[in-house]
């Protein structure tokens, strides 16, 4: 199926290194705590609402919307999700999931074989293709998962340009998280009115956690950042 190197994580889960952009699924702190701590934990501390659309920038071996899933049982959950990689989704129900996952065993299969689950509480669509693409048709978003490959190797998806197209298709009260930390980065993210805050949690590498509202977390401290530098440049496409 897909012979992409298997990486072991700190928390003991399994992630993969993509040859073409020479880059791992998940960071070495483990992927399911990247992705619990990194996207999932903050976004839902920021929406409360009983039913939650996401966008998962990109699904790869899926582990922010599976997790969603396992976590946030009491929520009806919609989550779009864009992926270039079809051979790699094609790959997903054999991939060595942690144990935690066998309960979605179902929904996995489902992805892999039909890009597509729905039941009652849960409704995941992959579009295979180029997320820059897929992300001018959605709208009424309230959690975007910004975990694409790093801005270094993956430029298109970190640029003001795409920030902007974000901007639209998320509600008011909607928050992005990201493990990104780079002052291009979040320079768009400023620029575009965003406010700039970072993790609360101690056992992670801190990220970016963004909103147009105003959020109970710490703050970035990006204008302090921005009179040090005397401005800043974002990544544009
Ligand atoms: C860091 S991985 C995502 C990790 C994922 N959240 C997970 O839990 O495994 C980035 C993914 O973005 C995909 N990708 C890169 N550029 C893309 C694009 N322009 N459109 C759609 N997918 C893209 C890659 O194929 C890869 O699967």
């Amino acid at each position: 199926m897909i012979d992409y190197p298997k990486i072991k994580t700190k928390d003991g889960s399994l992630t993969l290194k993509n040859p073409h952009f020479n880059e791992c699924y998940h960071s070495s702190e483990g992927a399911v705590v990247e992705s619990l701590y990194k996207h999932i934990y903050p976004a839902f501390e920021v929406v409360k609402k009983d039913e939650v659309n996401i966008l998962d920038i990109c699904f790869g071996l899926g582990f922010n919307t599976f997790l969603t899933v396992l976590t946030q049982k009491d929520k009806k959950i919609n989550v779009f999700s864009p992926e270039m990689d079809e051979n790699l989704i094609k790959s997903l129900k054999e991939f060595d999931y942690p144990k935690e996952f066998q309960s979605i065993k179902h929904i996995i299969k489902s992805i892999s074989e039909k890009y597509y689950y729905e039941d009652e509480r849960v409704k995941i669509e992959i579009f295979i293709g180029d997320a820059r693409e897929y992300i001018k048709k959605l709208k009424n978003i309230d959690i975007v998962y910004q975990d694409a490959f790093s801005p270094k190797v993956n430029k298109s998806l970190w640029t003001y340009e795409y920030f902007s197209d974000i901007k639209k298709l998320l509600n008011k009260e909607g928050v992005i998280t990201t493990y990104s930390v780079a002052t291009p980065v979040r320079c768009a993210l400023y620029k575009l009115g965003f406010n700039l805050y970072t993790h609360p949690y101690e056992n992670i590498r801190k990220g970016t956690i963004a909103s147009l509202s105003k959020l109970n977390f710490p703050s970035a401290d990006f204008d302090v950042k921005l009179k040090r530098l005397g401005g800043c440049e974002c990544l544009r496409d």
